[in-house]
């Protein structure tokens, strides 16, 4: 009996060997070349935990089998793909799946792969796409909905956005987007409808069934914010006002140095903003200083060339339609003045002018730039453009008309203020959360992700009865010249700098957690109010909130707005604690902005057990 065991693996192994040394020599078999070299693009466009320089060499199939890792044959066809969990990092070469004809299987679940989804069109043998789990960005492409055979597609736990497209292949009997940022109703047909609610969890924004979220009434149709280039925009009913906006902003970018001559020329030291974007602004002689010979001396066509856009697919316009532009100084900042540029059209840009990091290298601030704008995520403001030349560096953002975080809390309380209860306070915070969360997997090689993370750096938008943020200022601190200069971002307030020490992702976990203290109560943190800073260097908040706690663990804390209703409490001083533990002292105490995810997901999800306790 034994011995018949012990035989059988050695047999398969005798098989084996001989066959597998054929696959490096024998050439004269015949294979597909597209397939393979769709297959080597794969392989050299990506870094992996498994070298497959080393092992994919030769042809990929031998009739039914093949000696390459995760490639699965049929007829010397490339049929299966299967490369989960290997820690494959990167973007997948464009279209690179295409002549891989006869693919049945897909399964790159479990990576770090980052970037679009893969174009599957026409890949009509396709059965089973594993993707979960990954860093994808941007939506479910529409074509999916081609697939005739497609029978899993599982996009779980990533960072998708836009909205679900109307699959309806009878063939699909499993399917799951469960973790993404996806909005908008889930269409009804009736193959989507069949799949139960846990296929459709959390995500920011999806509603209708089998979700037990009703969907809002469709707004009346009004006129968009700001009017479109008439000739491209097809699906312009499915644009939210944001994506709106923001086209119709990169579509007339080019000409904004023009704008920021004229800018400069007219505006001068326009003072009616008194720094509002970021309150660790310093004073409004620099603006005057800077302005215009810089801009206008060198010549400008030379520099309009070389903007750089992160859309390919934008429209160039005419600069004279530009020139009447009009701007604004919406903030001053540590790292340089941010201006809001309203063109003719009514499209609206903001624009920041980068003053800090003039000993930069182009290559090193290109690089960043680069970095920073192919991340899409609707927490994070997206940056459109930027310019570098040797006196000027320009940073392009789409532009958020509602405001800050800081002027929403702090700002005009008393008549006539818009009251932030729990829920909207709640909402912001988690938006604020996924979008730092977001950063800190996206760039987990740099240092401090965001550096500057704090409530003025929250931007806040409104629609309907909804609260959504972005954060905004993140990326610049591998562009500071030097540590010096981190002292006025909110990274300065951390401990850990004021020691001198090492500042890690777990310095934006501390900043997160003075927003989340500041939300709670109410309070600004170090007391400071704007335009007037520098006095304090280390945040009193958290140790205020402290001492409150361990005295008397009670609701003193919060802020008078949201003690009056009754809702949240236990929420509240749940997060509280939570908020303790990110301001920790000791870095290595606080937790990472994963374990964060998960731990306000717990609460939420204990407060609505309790609810549904309490109700039954
Ligand atoms: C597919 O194969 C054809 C023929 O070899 C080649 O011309 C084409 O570029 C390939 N397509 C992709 C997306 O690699
Ligand atoms: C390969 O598999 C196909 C279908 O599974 C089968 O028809 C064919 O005979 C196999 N070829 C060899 C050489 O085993
Ligand atoms: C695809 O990968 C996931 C994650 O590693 C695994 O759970 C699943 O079984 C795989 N599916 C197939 C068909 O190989
Ligand atoms: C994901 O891949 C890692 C290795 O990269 C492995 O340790 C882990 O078990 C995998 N998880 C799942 C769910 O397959
Ligand atoms: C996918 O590839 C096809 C064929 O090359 C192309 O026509 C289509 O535009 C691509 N889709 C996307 C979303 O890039
Ligand atoms: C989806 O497919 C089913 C069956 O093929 C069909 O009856 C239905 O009309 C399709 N569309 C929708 C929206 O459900
Ligand atoms: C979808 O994926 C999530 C996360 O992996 C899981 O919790 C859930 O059970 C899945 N749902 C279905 C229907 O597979």
């Amino acid at each position: 009996m034994s011995l018949s065991l012990n035989v059988f693996p050695i047999l398969l192994f005798l098989l084996i060997i001989p066959s597998t040394d054929n696959f490096g020599f024998v050439f004269s078999a015949e294979y597909y070349p597209a397939e393979r070299d769709a297959l080597l693009q794969l392989r050299d466009s990506m870094n992996s935990a498994v070298n497959l320089h080393g092992i994919w060499t030769g042809p990929p199939c031998q009739s039914n089998q093949s000696s390459w890792f995760g490639v699965a044959c049929s007829n010397w066809h490339v049929v299966g793909l299967a490369l989960d969990g290997i820690q494959l990092s990167g973007v997948l070469p464009p279209a690179f799946l295409h002549n891989i004809t006869f693919l049945t299987t897909l399964n790159l679940s479990n990576n770090s792969i980052f970037g679009s989804l893969p174009n599957l069109t026409n890949l009509v043998s396709l059965e089973y796409v594993f993707l979960s789990n990954n860093r994808f960005t941007g939506s479910i492409p529409s074509d999916y909905v081609h697939l005739p055979r497609l029978k899993t597609l599982e996009l779980q736990q990533n960072y998708l956005s836009g909205q679900i497209p109307p699959l309806n292949q009878s063939t699909l009997t499993d399917f799951n987007v469960s973790y993404n940022s996806l909005h908008g109703p889930i269409p009804q047909t009736q193959v989507l409808q069949r799949f139960p609610s846990s296929s459709y969890e959390h995500n920011s924004g999806l509603c209708g069934n089998p979700l037990e979220i009703t969907c809002p009434m469709p707004p009346p149709p009004s006129p968009p914010p700001a009017p479109l280039s008439p000739a491209k925009e097809k699906n312009k009913k499915r644009l939210e006002t944001w994506s709106v906006i923001l086209i119709a902003a990169s579509a007339t970018l080019v000409p904004f140095l023009v704008i920021l001559v004229s800018l400069c020329y007219y505006k001068k030291m326009h003072g009616k903003e008194k720094a509002k974007e970021e309150h660790t602004g310093d004073g409004s002689a620099e603006l005057s200083e800077k302005k215009v010979p810089n801009s206008r001396s060198s010549e400008d066509p030379e520099r309009v060339v070389e903007l750089q856009f992160f859309d390919k697919n934008i429209p160039i316009f005419d600069l004279d339609d530009l020139l009447r532009a009009s701007a604004e100084v919406l903030g001053k900042g540590t790292l340089g003045t941010t201006y809001k540029a309203t063109l003719e059209s009514g499209s609206v840009v903001a624009a920041k002018r980068v003053k800090t990091m003039n000993a930069l290298t182009k290559k090193e601030f290109i690089q960043q730039m680069q970095l920073l704008g192919n991340m899409k995520h609707e927490n994070l403001v997206q940056i459109i453009s930027f310019y570098y030349s040797g006196q000027e560096k320009l940073v392009i953002y789409e532009f958020e008309p509602n405001g800050n975080l800081f002027d929403l809390l702090h700002g005009n309380r008393g008549v006539g203020r818009i009251l932030l209860n729990w829920t909207t306070r709640m909402c912001i915070i988690k938006d604020i959360a996924k979008g730092l969360a977001f950063l800190h997997q996206f760039l987990p090689n740099q240092r401090v992700p965001h550096g500057n993370l704090k409530s003025s750096n929250v931007l806040v938008h409104r629609d309907n009865q909804n609260y959504h943020s972005k954060l905004s200022d993140f990326g610049f601190l591998p562009l500071l010249p030097s540590r010096k200069l981190c002292e006025r971002l909110a990274i300065g307030r951390s401990p850990e700098f004021s020691k001198g020490k090492k500042l890690t992702h777990k310095t934006d976990v501390y900043c997160f957690g003075i927003i989340l203290l500041e939300i709670i109560t109410g309070r600004i943190p170090g007391e400071i109010s704007p335009g007037n800073e520098e006095e304090t260097k280390t945040d009193d908040l958290s140790e205020w909130v402290r001492t409150v706690v361990n005295n008397d663990w009670s609701t003193d804390i919060l802020d008078v707005e949201i003690m009056a209703t009754r809702e949240g409490h236990n929420e509240m001083l749940k997060l509280t604690e939570l908020a303790l533990e990110c301001t920790d002292m000791a870095p290595e105490k606080r937790p990472k902005m994963s374990q964060v995810m998960r731990r306000m997901q717990e609460i939420e999800q204990r407060i609505d057990e309790n609810d549904a306790q309490i109700l039954s």
